[in-house]
């Protein structure tokens, strides 16, 4: 598959089938995330796998009653292990890197026939509490990870015209 049809036709998946995912998909999910950037190649990450139900139903929980992340066989979570690190623009180093290995593993599950749905609206503090994450730890998203139970759906965006100037902020 060519990454910009993974990427052109990737979506969020919000209902999944209970079918187990297989290691060989997992680990390579997991080697895609390792592989990709990040500044200065500092690699400050944790990605935890969660297969047991009652933990993914407590996350699903913490993700305030988004119920479909339990259905899935699997719940990954990132986290940052170095949050104070920021970028020279400014930014927060730990959202940067954490956030494009998530986009990578995300590609990559699609490619292996894998649904994920990127999962931004959930409690840190009881996420933390869940898992077992250390205070100085932060968590940055979580994604279920399995086969999905539902059709692709049509993507909307903005026209590149819109986001798009040339040469100056427009
Ligand atoms: C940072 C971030 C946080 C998100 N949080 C949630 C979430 O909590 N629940 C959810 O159902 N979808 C969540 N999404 C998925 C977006 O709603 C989805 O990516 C967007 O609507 C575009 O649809 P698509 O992924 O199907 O192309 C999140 C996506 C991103 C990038």
């Amino acid at each position: 598959m060519e990454v910009f049809t993974a990427i052109s036709q990737r979506c969020s998946i919000r209902a999944y089938k209970s079918t187990d995912v297989e290691e060989d998909k997992l680990k390579k999910v997991l080697e895609a995330g390792r592989l990709s950037p990040s500044a200065s190649n500092r690699q400050d990450w944790k990605f935890i796998v969660v297969r047991n139900k009652e933990t993914r139903k407590k996350l699903a929980k913490a993700a305030f009653g988004q119920s479909f992340i339990a259905e899935a066989p699997i719940v990954i979570v990132a986290c940052e292990t170095e949050p104070k690190a920021m970028l020279a623009c400014g930014q927060a180093a730990h959202t940067v890197d954490v956030s494009i290995a998530f986009a990578y593993m995300i590609l990559q599950a699609y490619e292996l026939g894998l649904g994920t749905c990127w999962i931004g609206a959930f409690s840190e503090d009881e996420a933390k509490k869940i898992l077992n994450v250390p205070n100085n730890i932060r968590v940055v998203g979580m994604t279920p990870l399995g086969y999905p139970n539902q059709p692709s759906s049509r993507k909307f965006r903005k026209s590149l015209n819109q986001i798009v100037c040339y040469e100056k902020y427009e």
